[in-house]
């Protein structure tokens, strides 16, 4: 008897790529991320236990330095952490702030997202920040690397290994954490409000969540075949929806080389609303959230430009259906969790252009899962 054993088709549990898998894994992924992090609301973050006294007495600043989509998650978390505390929160790309003055000092907690613990400009910039004497917490999912293992505190994501080049679950593994450590952090200083534990459980449901999200899948392939003929795609958001705008285009570049930009939606105005025709089509992150009617406006602007729109709203939006020429309907959560529900949207799109285009998600060409030269 002769059986066709391909090992890679088995890692792959019968998806067609790891990125169609570790996509679909991130009920699991982001379960495993959060057990023992958040207790029905309650943030427990042992990693952090020997910094507790530095983030009571000492702590002014946060400084996220990232790269990629790492840098995406800590945009987030920047948005999270501006509206719940009031510690000022800063943040930069590795490569830039290894090579700027960064203001950071003893009173400053560094906090490093890599999902490799190798990224180099990501360590030369722990690196920096520990010599002038800030704290390091690195949000890692490689137990032992190198970042994490220079740092004071390392957060293991407990994703299991992501082999698509495309970050997926460890982006959301990340915003996950990111909220939970944020939450410890604003527990120590000035205290949880119910607001803030509230988020939490939604994070605690969203394992659930994510089973209806990924049902879109369907939906989303149809919109691709539409979408995959264009040249430009232009990302927009705001407030929570921007990050998400950002790494929508970075993942539609990378998988399926088609040139994206993201921008904040109240940017258009300032020049990229030149761009859009028919031939230049927007996606609108636009859940129904405090920054709705100003979202709608964009899109009614970018309309009047004939620029084809998806969009991307709360379930039960029927108003999208005269602002935007497509839409996806993720479930209704709270404003700081649609960076969340939104993530395997942003991800499935690009993924199915690219399978469309033929090409190989897996293996996008000129990248590296992991970038340890300069
Ligand atoms: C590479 C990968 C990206 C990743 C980035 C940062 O460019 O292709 O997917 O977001 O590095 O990687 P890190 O391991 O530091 O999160």
């Amino acid at each position: 008897v002769h059986i066709d054993w391909d090992e890679q088709a088995a890692e792959k549990g019968g998806y067609d790529h790891f990125m169609l898998k570790e996509i679909n894994e991130q009920p699991e992924a982001l379960k495993a991320a959060i057990t023992g992090r958040i207790k029905n609301g309650e943030p427990v973050i042992s990693e952090i236990n020997n910094i507790e006294e530095f983030i009571k007495n000492n702590l002014k600043k946060i400084f996220i330095v990232a790269c990629g989509t790492s840098y995406h998650a800590g945009l987030t978390f920047k948005y999270f952490m501006n509206r719940y505390s009031k510690i000022d929160v800063d943040i930069e790309v590795a490569s830039e702030f290894r090579y700027m003055n960064p203001h950071v000092d003893e009173n400053t907690l560094v906090v490093a997202i890599s999902q490799s613990g190798e990224t180099i400009d990501t360590l030369e910039g722990i690196r920096i920040a520990k010599e002038k004497g800030a704290k390091v917490i690195t949000i890692s999912n490689v137990y032992g690397s190198t970042i994490p293992r220079e740092s004071h505190g390392a957060i293991y994501m407990n994703t299991g290994p992501e082999i698509g080049v495309a970050a997926t679950k460890t982006y959301t593994a990340q915003i996950a954490i990111l909220y939970a450590l944020g939450a410890k952090i604003i527990e120590l200083t000035e205290g949880l409000n119910e607001e803030i534990r509230g988020i939490l459980k939604g994070i605690e449901k969203m394992p659930e969540i994510y089973k209806e999200v990924l049902k879109l899948n369907e939906k989303i392939k149809e919109l691709a075949r539409e979408y995959v003929k264009y040249q430009h795609m232009m990302y927009i958001g705001r407030g929570f929806g921007y990050p998400t705008a950002l790494e929508g285009a970075l993942k539609l570049k990378e998988i399926s080389y088609i040139h994206a930009a993201g921008y904040q939606a109240g940017e258009l105005k300032h020049g990229p609303i030149a761009l859009l025709d028919e031939q230049f089509p927007v996606f609108a992150i636009i859940p129904k959230d405090s920054l709705y009617e100003k979202m709608k406006s964009n899109l009614m602007e970018s309309r009047a430009r004939n620029a084809n729109i998806i969009a991307i709203t709360t379930k039960g939006n029927e108003e999208i259906k005269q602002l935007a020429n497509e839409y996806i309907m993720v479930p209704e959560t709270h404003e700081a969790l649609y960076p969340l529900v939104m993530a395997p949207v942003i991800q499935l799109f690009s993924y199915n252009v690219a399978v469309l285009r033929k090409l190989d998600p897996d293996k996008p060409r000129n990248l590296a899962k992991s970038v340890t030269v300069e």
